[in-house]
């Protein structure tokens, strides 16, 4: 682990609102990464931005009859505040139609050109008589030449999963009638020739997950394609060629280098070298599986492709999909919980709590299930977590009048107590390293539960002798669970510390004050609250019934 780190997470397209599905395998795990980096003294940043360009983007604005660089403008600041609203934590939060991005987009094409990576081919392309225009990708609408499913997009079948070679019974997706086919000059990425150093590249990284990796080594195997980075549309980064002013990138040669341009922009803004940040930081990139291919092997070849200027991510955490009640997510079918509107019935920290406990390191698939998350939330939550803030917190004001006792002598069980305390830090510690979050967070549930029944078997309400003991440990165990608990749980993990009596904010604890005795005797407690309140059945059907069975 170097003492820089840049976190950065799959860019959202700028044409929909935030669901909980990204959130579960991008945001949230980034987010709770970053915090933990930062309690643990690394210099580190998160950057994300918003996928500006591309087909879709450009089709949704079309429909909506506005024009593209406002429609863009709109979801960025949209997305900013939903994910601002569910305590994602940006450091900055930019946009790929930067005019820093633009700009970085092009001096890469050209040194890529320069460095002959790059060669022109004339293609043929579907083509619309009726709007006058190239029909790229989403812009054709057919049947799957696979599975015959209708009323699929020419680059991709969202029925049988599959890339299109070429679509059956082709319509324009604008006007519905049927494109003829012209010929276009378009450019290419030479992906093929990096096979092989691809290959050794992910061979001697040791921080990638083995089955991820395997998989990517297996494209490689069969035989990569060389990329059509152009597109006949004018929603874009443009082509830095006279000879090809009309035409722009296709989105994927630009949007991963917003990672970069982003991180630069924000570095540079600070005083702080970009370029130099970025070559001597831990680079994480955080996706979901479904852009394994593009960053595994798109996003490094082109990087190795201008000398490696910047370096190769060490980290990509790779994580399944969300599916909801068991079914695939679907914003067309209306399958789907937005962020904003999920917040409007419970905290952020709920969601992420449930987020974080059911989502493993791995490409597995998780499943929201609403019951299930009524139960985590009652049963962990408040049963657990909430119950021993509480209890440790109550009982000090109503006996102690809120002041920590100085301890007595300690027994066994004090002792393992406070060998528990005095471990937890470096426990949890190798395992957020590894990316196990969902581990992690469970060992601080087995911590809690350890201390509800520490105090049970106290019985300090009995004011025996081991009553100032055990009150004094238990309350230096709810600050070992604030500043555990702050990069997962950031708005109750503030609440402990502040129902504590401790000065500033929990995010400026440090990893190590985790395993530290530092409630002193005579120390006053602040305000004690209830932090959570109860996930009632009678709403978790309600929003079961108000969630639209999707036709298929
Ligand atoms: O799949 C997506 O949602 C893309 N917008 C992700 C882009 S990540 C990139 F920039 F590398
Ligand atoms: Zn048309």
């Amino acid at each position: 682990m170097r003492n820089k780190a840049i976190i950065t997470s799959a860019l959202p397209y700028a044409n929909g609102e935030i669901h909980i599905g990204h959130i579960a395998s991008t945001y949230l795990p980034a987010d709770v990464t970053t915090r933990f980096l930062k309690q643990k003294g690394v210099e580190a940043y998160y950057i994300c931005a918003s996928d500006d360009f591309g087909t879709p983007i450009l089709i949704q604005s079309e429909k909506e009859g506005k024009d593209p660089s406002d429609y863009v403008a709109f979801w960025n600041k949209r997305d900013l505040e939903d994910f601002t609203a569910f305590d994602i934590k940006f450091d900055f939060f930019y946009r790929t139609s930067s005019p820093e991005n633009i700009e970085f987009v092009q001096d890469v094409f050209k040194k890529l050109n320069a460095n002959g990576h790059i060669y022109e081919t004339e293609i043929i392309q579907f083509y619309c008589d009726h709007d006058k225009k190239f029909l790229p990708d989403r812009y054709v609408i057919g049947s799957c030449p696979y599975c015959k499913a209708e009323e699929q997009y020419s680059d991709l079948c969202e029925k049988c999963g599959r890339v299109l070679e070429e679509i059956e019974n082709p319509r324009c997706a604008i006007c519905k009638n049927p494109p003829v086919k012209k010929k276009s000059k378009h450019y290419f990425f030479k992906l093929k020739t990096f096979g092989e150093k691809l290959n050794t590249w992910l061979e001697e990284s040791t921080n990638f997950q083995n089955d991820v990796k395997k998989y990517v080594q297996n494209w490689i195997k069969s035989g990569l394609r060389d990329w059509d980075i152009t597109r006949d549309i004018s929603w874009g980064v443009h082509i830095p060629l006279p000879e090809a002013k009309d035409q722009v990138f296709y989105g994927w040669f630009d949007n991963h280098l917003g990672y970069i341009s982003s991180a630069i922009k924000f570095l540079n803004d600070k005083g702080i070298d970009g370029k130099e940040f970025w070559n001597s930081a831990d680079i994480y990139h955080f996706i979901g599986k479904d852009i394994a291919y593009h960053h595994y092997l798109f996003l490094p070849a082109m990087r190795m492709g201008i000398d490696q200027e910047y370096k190769l991510p060490d980290y990509i955490p790779t994580r399944g999909h969300l599916t909801l009640q068991s079914k695939k997510i679907s914003k067309s079918r209306n399958w789907y919980i937005g962020l904003k509107e999920f917040l409007g019935y419970y905290p952020a920290d709920y969601l992420r709590f449930y987020l974080v406990s059911i989502n493993s390191y791995s490409q597995d698939d998780l499943n929201f299930d609403w019951d299930e998350f009524a139960t985590k939330i009652n049963s962990e939550l408040i049963g657990n977590v909430g119950n021993l803030v509480n209890r440790a917190l109550g009982f000090t004001k109503k006996s102690f009048n809120g002041i920590i006792p100085a301890p007595k002598e300690f027994d066994q069980q004090d002792k393992d107590a406070e060998n528990k305390i005095k471990g937890l830090g470096n426990e949890l510690s190798g395992i957020m390293e590894q990316n196990h979050l969902d581990r992690a967070l469970k060992k601080i549930l087995a911590f809690s539960d350890h201390f509800n029944q520490y105090f049970q078997h106290k019985e300090p309400w009995k004011n025996g002798p081991g009553t100032d003991t055990c009150v004094y440990l238990t309350v230096n165990a709810v600050q070992s669970l604030a500043v555990s608990l702050y990069p997962f749980l950031p708005a109750s993990a503030q609440k402990i510390w502040s129902q504590l009596g401790m000065k500033g904010s929990v995010s400026e604890q440090l990893w190590g004050s985790i395993s530290d005795i530092s409630i002193k005797p005579e120390h006053k407690i602040g305000e004690v609250s209830p932090l959570f309140s109860k996930v009632e059945d009678s709403d978790i059907q309600k929003h079961k019934q108000n969630l639209s069975s999707p036709s298929n």
